[in-house]
């Protein structure tokens, strides 16, 4: 059973300072308890203000982040070169680590640039590298964050696709026909397992998407977002007052 959190903001910024505190505190905690702290973070547009509040001088977070403790991944990534404008690891540069000091060699890109298959089997190697991985171990990030697309996709799990039946390995090629696309995504076992998971979403546009996902009934090939269930049994969703419209009163 999982244990479903809502944290409702009046605006979308103050969804992003949750999502930045959020960030902030587990490296701080994580890194007092255990050394390393490994975060994974997606794309789209909904990080973007969390990232530029984590680098923002006006915050605390710029100064009291652990930097040269995290190690930064990414939960997906589109197959294009890391400059292109629908890159995740472009978004994440230009709005967070071009600000902060966080060692390069601690940031884990899927190099998008690459055939999408060959692109997974890396980060995989990269994935059982960082954390020293062993045999069918599989990584325990202490945080990752989500989003959810308008379709119900979380990471690039789409509906329907058949990235959604892959449990053992740590990150595929999921070929996704309504986009006539490729990404490279972690799978949904790798994310359950995360000590803590996050989703951020907003704006009204989801509104009704979000009340069917989160209390309607399971259909996961659907909403691939109800796939998420984390192994600590905690799930975390913060969101704005405009998505949070349909969902019933606590
Ligand atoms: C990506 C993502 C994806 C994203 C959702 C929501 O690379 O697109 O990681 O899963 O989180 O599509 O995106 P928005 O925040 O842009 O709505």
């Amino acid at each position: 059973p999982v244990t479903l959190t809502y944290k409702v903001y009046p605006t979308s910024i103050a969804t992003a300072e949750a999502g930045a505190l959020l960030f902030s505190e587990t490296a701080s905690q994580v890194s007092q308890a255990r050394g390393r702290v490994r975060i994974a973070i997606s794309g789209g547009s909904t990080p973007k203000t969390m990232f530029k509040i984590l680098a923002d001088p006006k915050y605390p977070y710029l100064t009291e982040t652990p930097w040269d403790k995290i190690d930064l991944f990414f939960v997906d990534e589109r197959t294009v070169p890391p400059t292109d404008s629908d890159s995740n690891y472009r978004m994440t540069r230009e709005n967070l680590l071009d600000f902060v000091p966080l060692p390069p060699a601690q940031v884990h890109r899927i190099e998008g640039e690459l055939d999408p298959e060959v692109a997974a089997s890396k980060y995989e190697s990269d994935l059982r590298n960082s954390f020293k991985l062993e045999g069918a171990e599989t990584p325990t990030f202490d945080l990752l964050f989500l989003g959810m697309g308008d379709d119900g996709h979380t990471a690039s799990l789409f509906p329907h696709t058949e990235g959604l039946n892959e449990i053992s390995r740590l990150a595929i090629a999921n070929h996704v026909p309504q986009k006539d696309t490729w990404r490279v995504t972690l799978t949904w076992p790798v994310i359950n397992q995360s000590r803590d998971v996050a989703f951020l979403i907003e704006g009204s546009a989801k509104a009704k998407l979000l009340n069917e996902v989160f209390t309607g009934p399971y259909q996961p090939e659907t909403y691939p977002s109800q796939i998420i269930r984390p192994a600590s049994g905690k799930l975390t969703l913060l969101i704005d007052k405009a998505v949070a419209e349909y969902l019933p009163a606590p």
